[in-house]
């Protein structure tokens, strides 16, 4: 196993940023820490790698419990969102710190800075200071720099967030090509569902300091186990409307909207009992569009050419975003009739948890 934490718990003073946190991180995924602002994601990083002190549970690299090891003896390397670059220093030698500070011979310190600059594409930079480079290219030495320590694990607390978005898009594909040519366990912190769509094997959603749903990214799009990860992952968000379990017949329930004669239908196996009041979610994709259904007015029509976003609005005020694809036919001020099949909707208790 790569990384494993049993029950691990961080707490400041009286505040818990971290309840009771287990998760298994295979050798050579790349994991994805995802979540709002503040749910905790940087400290259990800072955790795994020694800089915080853990108030509860074990944390395990390798095999070997590192709960009490110092930073440097853990075998990680760590890349900060600021880069974090001696300006003094050029490219070479801001890379080769780490292997100086540990007395490596000079042939060898040589040799792993030239093999990292090979990976990153920086060998004509390595002569230049930081300031000289580009925000993708520092971001690229701060990388270089853990990637001549060998770590066993690469931690990034949201190394991208500083650069402008099409930047941001470029790395993202140079970390998913240097995670496959390393193939060394990578955890990735951000707060942005579609960096942790693209990059992870597997995600950790957390909210308030607890892990919310792990997962591949599409089970966690698919097949959500709460309405928290249902609307955090995934843009636009689910579509959600209060509705009552009006019937069921078998697996098969009827479920009618607040205030409306409209209904949707779901399946659900497990128990539900009619009067229920439940919460009903749809992907954007997954309206369609005419028949008999929800009437909605079409407020603004966004044609983007491959596809468009409909923001409408319930007789009761709703707000629906539906996507359509590769369709031109201008909705805007209309009103529409919006439906779903059964097995994309969605159900979540007054709790918020998914009834399957
Ligand atoms: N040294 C500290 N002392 C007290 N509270 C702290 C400390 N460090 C973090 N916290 C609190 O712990 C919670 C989690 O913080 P953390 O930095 O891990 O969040 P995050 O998920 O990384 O958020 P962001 O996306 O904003 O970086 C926050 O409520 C924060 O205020
Ligand atoms: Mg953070």
């Amino acid at each position: 196993m790569g990384v494993r934490l049993t029950n691990v718990a961080k707490t400041f003073g009286s505040f818990h940023a971290l309840r009771d946190v287990s998760m298994e991180i295979p050798t050579g995924s790349f994991a994805v820490f995802v979540g709002p602002s503040g749910c905790g994601k940087s400290t259990l990083l800072r955790m795994i790698a020694g800089l915080e002190e853990t108030s509860g549970g074990e944390i395990v690299i390798d095999d070997r419990d590192v709960t009490a090891v110092e930073p440097a003896e853990r075998q990680v390397a760590m890349v900060f969102q600021n880069y974090a670059l001696y300006p003094h220093l050029s490219v070479f030698e801001n890379m080769a710190f780490s292997l100086r500070l540990a007395r490596r011979p000079k042939e060898e310190v040589n040799r792993r800075v030239q093999e990292a600059a090979r990976i990153l594409q920086l060998g004509e930079h390595l002569p230049k200071k930081p300031s000289q480079l580009s925000g993708g290219q520092r971001q690229r030495v701060a990388i270089g720099r853990a990637i001549v320590r060998q770590p066993k694990v690469f931690l990034f607390d949201e190394p991208l967030s500083n650069l402008d978005a099409e930047l941001r898009v470029q790395m993202r594909l140079e970390l998913t090509r240097l995670h496959r040519q390393l193939g060394a366990t990578m955890i990735y912190v951000t707060h942005d569902q579609v960096e942790a769509m693209t990059l992870a094997d597997l995600i950790f959603v957390l909210k308030g300091g607890v892990v919310q749903q792990a997962g591949a990214p599409l089970a966690l799009y698919d097949d959500p186990d709460n309405r928290f990860v249902a609307g955090f992952i995934g843009s636009p968000s689910m579509n959600f409307l209060p509705t009552v379990i009006a019937a069921r017949e078998g697996h098969r329930v009827t479920l009618q909207l607040e205030g409306s004669e409209h209904a949707f239908t779901a399946d659900l196996s497990g128990q539900a009992a009619v009067g229920q009041a439940v919460e009903i979610g749809v992907r954007p994709e997954h309206f369609r569009i005419g028949g008999a259904g929800l009437p909605v007015q079409v407020e603004v029509a966004e044609e983007l050419g491959d596809v468009s976003y409909l923001y409408a609005r319930t007789a009761s005020g709703r707000e629906i975003v539906v996507q359509r694809q590769g369709s031109r036919d201008r909705l805007d001020g209309q009103t529409v009739q919006l439906s779903a099949e059964p097995r994309h909707v969605l159900v979540f208790d007054g709790e918020g948890r998914r009834l399957r």
